[in-house]
């Protein structure tokens, strides 16, 4: 018998997910910290990402214990939120009619924010079944289902529309993926003068090789956090060129430093991220960038 090509390529299964994302998975499906679902219910805004700017410190002196947990985490919420507005503000100038792509969207809370910012459409994704489902429904709740929608799905390969999506981003979630895999999936979905923008903590080349405290986060979270050099390079290589590069570093201070004294809060990786900043070995970085 003769096997064609075309015969063997249909019978040949083909893994969607490698294990190590399926590890991804199992890790965000079964997450459940405080510091994410405590911080989400305060106006069912759910961010997994850090905060940036000044901190109000007098949260701290607040003598009712109660009081001060819930003083405490509604700064660290306000300081998340600025981060998920200052991703925003930088997607260009978007109508209702523009539609957007929040890859690796966790629990859903960037394209609400897109959403509510300029009317648009958005694609969240996210390998978690279970954050899908969560923010779908938290969308449902909003009334905003008919333009925001969350997929369970590889962010590497979402099978969306080609040149379809007017901005498209990476909040934190860039660390999970090889960044060539990644650009080129942006450069597809993203039209031409498209703007794609990313928030991350990258190692400092500067520096060196990833430190201790880099080497930490990764085995905590489950990434591979990359070399700022590896974003430019990839970039180049996808058809995306920076507009914009902004360090975030010093700016982050204030909101690790706060979460590190929210004794409900804590995951007991606050300590790591403020030691692999101040030595330098780490930066938390916006690169916007337009799709030539
Ligand atoms: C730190 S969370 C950030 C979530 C969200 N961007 C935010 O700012 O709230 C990382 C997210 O990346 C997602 N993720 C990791 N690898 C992924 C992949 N290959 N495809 C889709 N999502 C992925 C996880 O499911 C998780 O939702």
């Amino acid at each position: 018998m003769t096997i064609t090509h075309a015969d063997t390529a249909a019978r040949t299964p083909v893994p969607t997910q490698s294990t190590y994302q399926s590890r991804v998975a199992d890790y965000w499906n079964a997450e459940e910290n405080p510091v994410n679902l405590e911080l989400g219910k305060i106006d069912d805004l759910y961010h997994h990402h850090y905060g940036i700017g000044d901190a109000d410190w007098s949260v701290l002196d607040e003598p009712d214990p109660d009081r001060r947990r819930e003083r405490v985490a509604g700064e660290l919420h306000r300081l998340e939120h600025a981060q998920a507005e200052l991703l925003a503000s930088h997607l260009g100038d978007l109508t209702p009619s523009d539609r957007v792509f929040d890859a690796g969207c966790g629990r859903g809370g960037g394209s609400v924010v897109a959403n509510l910012r300029y009317g648009c459409h958005a694609d969240g994704a996210t390998i978690s079944a279970k954050q899908a489902e969560f923010a779908n429904e938290q969308a449902r709740k909003r009334g905003i289902d008919d333009k925001v929608r969350y997929h369970h799905g590889n962010m590497l390969d979402t099978g969306f529309t080609s040149g379809a999506y007017a901005a498209s981003w990476n909040n934190e979630s860039t660390m999970y993926v090889e960044l060539d895999l990644l650009f080129a999936e942006h450069a597809r979905l993203l039209r031409r003068g498209g703007r794609y923008v990313t928030i991350t903590g990258c190692y400092n080349d500067a520096y060196g090789r990833a430190s201790r405290e880099v080497s930490l986060i990764n085995a905590h979270y489950i990434c591979d956090i990359h070399p700022r050099s590896a974003y430019f390079n990839a970039m180049a290589r996808n058809r995306l060129v920076p507009v914009h590069v902004e360090d975030l570093t010093e700016t982050a201070l204030p909101y690790w430093e706060l979460r590190r004294k929210a004794d409900h809060l804590v995951t007991g990786i606050e300590d790591t991220f403020l030691n692999a900043y101040r030595n330098g070995s780490f930066q938390y970085l916006l690169i916007a960038a337009d799709r030539v």
